[in-house]
């Protein structure tokens, strides 16, 4: 299909932040943006760079960014660290890239007609301007964590910023129903200076959970807001891993023999680390529960440990009920008949696959959103209600065609690419 006036075909390049989700609900945007015809060039740092050998559609381009970072910073758990020096570094190199593809581009094809990067990506939407190419901010996480970022001056300003141990459980009157221990404390004016002057902003949510929030959005930012949620519903899945694991769908096979909403699935994400401790109580837990689970023991789940050894005597107390995988598709896990609950560390992407499955879950935030993810921020609760307006909402469908009702959410993200 042809996407431009002139009939050559446009391209959007697209820039996640090296997390893999971050990663994930960016290449799934990708995804549909070319099956509605765009050309897509992933631009991606040499840090967690995918493998384009992965299962990409053959004509995606993969460009790699160069990025000096010290190997103790990427080792660290201080993300907000990695997050400035990935900024600082970036930039250059990420302006020549996108140089490059503008120039090259405008010779054989419809030319670069927009750039879609992390709103975490400050520095580059700011390198996006100066090089006059459209960028939309795309914030990976749910709405009500883009507004504890707006909100961050004021929360300094009111005292709820520094969090004090003490005051943790405090409600915060800006943010309900965030209490303290729920904010987030990464300095953000860049980034959102940065997302204010974007052509737009692209958020991983949905009206019917996050309808609140996202009004709220749209009255501090006056730029088109597209809630694209929940991406597994509506987009092709991303195989690959930015760390290399393999994936391993045998969990499927046995999940087919299971019963009904019987099946605990156990996982949290791709960057959480816990205690030796705390793992050997939860293999214990689990085998005590009596149930029966699907339970993601990736590398570097346990702090200090490359792999996930578990205790003595677990493996044959639960040989006929208890499957351990190192890295699932977990969408196809979550959406399984037989699976009944979800233990998660409430990173958004797991909960936005739980929530669009129906499928309950029991939190275990470690860092980050997930605490406010965990607390219902937005209107969480309300979305198990919602669950079959959820279905019927084509979301991804409802930016990209016709917009259904006046705001400005409904402006087709293609019309938007111009
Ligand atoms: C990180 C942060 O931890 C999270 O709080 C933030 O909202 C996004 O960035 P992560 O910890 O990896 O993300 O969790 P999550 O947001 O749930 O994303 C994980 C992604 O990896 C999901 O798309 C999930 O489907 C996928 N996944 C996870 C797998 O494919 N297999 C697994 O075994 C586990």
């Amino acid at each position: 299909m042809s996407s431009s006036c002139s009939g050559a075909i446009r391209r959007v390049v697209l820039f996640p932040f090296p997390y893999q989700g971050h990663f994930n609900p960016v290449l799934r945007v990708a995804g549909a943006l070319h099956a509605r015809g765009l050309a897509v060039t992933v631009l991606h740092t040499d840090l967690r760079a995918p493998d384009p050998a992965e299962d990409y559609p053959t004509d995606y381009s993969f460009v790699a960014v160069p990025v000096k970072v010290p190997a103790e910073v990427v080792a660290s758990e201080d993300i907000a660290r990695l997050v400035m020096e990935l900024n600082a570094c970036c930039a250059a190199p990420f302006k020549e890239r996108l140089a490059e593809l503008i120039s090259d581009g405008s010779k054989d094809d419809g030319g670069v007609c927009c750039v879609i990067m992390d709103v975490i990506w400050y520095s580059a939407q700011a390198a996006a301007r100066e090089l006059n190419v459209p960028a939309l901010g795309f914030m990976t996480s749910s709405a009500a964590s883009f507004g504890n970022f707006i909100a961050y001056p004021k929360l300094i300003e009111k005292g709820y910023l520094p969090v004090q141990e003490k005051r943790r459980d405090d409600p915060v009157d800006l943010l309900p129903p965030f209490r303290m221990r729920d904010l987030q404390r990464i300095e953000t004016s860049s980034l959102i200076d940065g997302a204010s002057l974007s052509s737009g902003l692209i958020i991983n949510t949905f009206d019917a959970i996050e309808a609140t929030d996202l009004t709220k959005i749209r009255e501090d930012l006056s730029i088109p807001l597209f809630a694209v949620g929940p991406l597994n519903k509506f987009t092709p899945p991303v195989k690959g891993s930015l760390y290399q694991w393999q994936q391993d769908r045998r969990c499927l096979d046995w999940l087919d023999t299971r019963a009904p909403g019987t099946v605990i699935y156990v996982s949290f994400g791709s960057l959480t680390a816990m205690d030796r401790h705390e793992f050997v109580e939860l293999a214990w837990g689990l085998a005590d529960s009596k149930r029966p689970f699907v339970w993601v023991v990736r590398p570097s789940l346990i702090r200090g440990f490359e792999s996930g050894d578990l205790p003595d005597g677990f493996q044959e107390e639960v040989r006929d009920r208890g499957w351990i995988v190192d890295w699932p598709p977990q969408d196809e896990v979550v959406a399984h008949p037989a699976v009944g609950a979800f233990l998660t560390h409430n990173g958004w992407n797991s909960m936005m696959e739980a929530i669009s499955e129906g499928v309950p879950m029991v939190s275990r935030p470690f860092l980050g959103d997930q605490y406010g993810n965990a607390s219902g921020g937005g209107n969480l609760p309300q979305a198990c209600l919602l669950l079959i307006d959820l279905v019927v909402d084509v979301v991804v469908g409802k930016l990209l065609v016709a917009p259904t009702r006046p705001s400005n959410d409904g402006l087709p993200l293609l019309e938007c690419l111009g």
